[in-house]
């Protein structure tokens, strides 16, 4: 990470946060440079850089301040889903956009993943030989579903630092959260039933419940507050909804993180119908924030939230890990699994969870929201540079993925296709919606080191949006 970025990003937390507040005037970049023996032109371009995101401001001769109306960009609108059940045909386009990222030589704008460069492949490897060499043969017996009690003790830990009781017994190991999810919704479903979703939502999303047959209500987000709570509670009571799946914590696409009242009221809420979450949480380990926001989990006093994490975003793409923390339907996702695939791969189970004990993931973690949030804050200054003047976007709280509205006549299918013919992915809305709406909408992959060709690839697809 650039150096002048890993300090701007730091202050605009520290603005966002309210340790900085408007008014406030900024250590003289003299001082800054002295106290952080970092050079005075590294401070200089970290103060331009918050300048040009609207965080603060210079005063002749007398230096830079918080500024008191922070020019924010605007963030999205709040969605307009359509108020009936669909069924689903969700089309070709998911897999033309996964299809368009696995090339390298790509600008990988449209990726669903960060890049793999972040993550701590050596340690994995060690760990992972390591697990094998001393395998206990009977383990791979004794390890059948719900999984390797290593493993689960490691995850129980982590709820437990969140302040969250969660018992091994709740935990079944999956391959990657994507398994969690279809098995939960399988154990809480059945064919032609009704479940509620977000609208935009995550494509596997929809791609789940057109498999299992079910129609899908789609209930309008807020770009940065998350799901309307309001909404789904009409919904409730016009369909008979048998469950949700939502993400709670850095939505995807669109970043938003519901607050934990809000989660509080929604497990309340679905509590009192008996309608079981689907709490998809891939994306919760690498929220910015040294104080995460807990799941809507947190406050499930009926077991009715299947909370459904993974490794794939945070410590290890391609090991295919991931869990369940299931609640009352513990045994039955145990059972699920053993018939899906009978087992994760153990020596991949039991080398997590050497790596989760011994290997400094905290550390990596540390790292890794860090080289994210500083990308992120370089993918805002290429936006506000070069796109055309009336797109809106929300910074997320974390992860990787910034969800840009476009002006209205923008098709961004045709973005995705000029932009491929030119080296570049995107990902257009239509991916994200049991209706294809969201014509003009891109989801923009922020989570790979910000070099030179990124920033150029943004001017592109900036020159591309003025032919609209
Ligand atoms: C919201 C969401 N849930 C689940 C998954 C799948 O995660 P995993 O790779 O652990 O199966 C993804 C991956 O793209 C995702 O974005």
């Amino acid at each position: 990470v650039k150096l002048y970025r890993a300090v701007a990003q730091e202050l605009s937390g520290m603005i966002r946060g309210g340790s900085l507040a408007a008014g406030d005037q900024l250590p003289s970049v003299r001082s800054l440079s002295r106290s952080r023996k970092i050079s005075p032109a590294t401070v200089l371009k970290a103060y331009e850089a918050l300048e040009a995101n609207g965080l603060i401001e210079a005063r002749p001769r007398s230096g830079y301040y918080v500024r008191e109306h922070q020019k924010q960009p605007i963030p999205p609108q709040t969605s307009r889903p359509k108020a009936n059940s669909t069924r689903l045909d969700v089309s070709d386009l998911v897999f033309q956009t996964l299809e368009a990222s696995r090339n390298r030589k790509v600008v990988p704008l449209g990726s669903a993943f960060p890049s793999p460069t972040y993550f701590p492949w050596p340690k994995l490897a060690r760990y992972l030989g390591s697990s094998a060499r001393h395998l206990d043969p009977w383990s791979t017996v004794e390890s059948l579903p719900p999984g390797s009690v290593d493993l689960r003790q490691q995850i129980a830990k982590r709820y437990l630092r969140l302040g969250m009781s969660v018992g091994i017994e709740q935990i079944v190991v999956t391959a990657g959260a994507l398994e969690a999810l279809n098995l939960a919704l399988q154990s809480v479903t059945r064919p032609g039933d009704t479940i509620a979703i977000e609208s935009p939502t995550f494509y596997g999303c929809l791609q789940a419940a057109q498999r299992l047959g079910l129609q899908v209500v789609e209930i309008p987000m807020h770009p940065t507050e998350g799901l309307d709570i309001e909404a789904l509670r009409t919904a409730i009571t016009r369909f008979p909804i048998r469950a949700c799946w939502f993400m709670t914590t850095l939505q995807h696409p669109t970043g938003a993180t519901l607050s934990q009242p809000r989660k509080r009221e929604l497990a309340r809420l679905l509590a009192g119908h008996d309608i079981p979450l689907i709490e998809d949480d891939a994306y919760s380990e690498l929220q910015f924030a040294s104080k995460p926001e807990l799941p809507a989990k947190a406050f499930d006093e009926t077991g009715r939230v299947l909370h459904c994490g993974s490794f794939s975003k945070c410590l290890a793409p391609g090991y295919r890990l991931g869990w369940v923390a299931a609640g009352r339907y513990s045994a039955d996702l145990s059972r699920r699994k053993i018939e899906a695939s009978i087992a994760t791969s153990l020596p991949v189970q039991q080398g997590i969870a050497q790596m989760l004990r011994h290997g400094g993931f905290d550390t990596h973690l540390t790292k890794l929201r860090r080289d994210l949030a500083a990308s992120q804050l370089a993918a805002m200054e290429s936006l506000q540079r070069y796109f055309p003047a009336g797109y809106r976007v929300a910074a997320p709280r974390g992860g990787y993925f910034l969800w840009v509205e476009c002006a209205s006549q923008v098709d961004s299918l045709d973005v995705h296709r000029r932009a491929l013919d030119v080296g570049i992915t995107v990902a257009p809305g239509p991916i994200f919606s049991a209706r294809q709406q969201f014509k003009n909408y891109l989801r923009l992959n922020t989570g790979h080191p910000w070099t030179g060709a990124t920033a150029r690839a943004i001017q592109t697809l900036g020159t591309l949006l003025r032919r609209y």
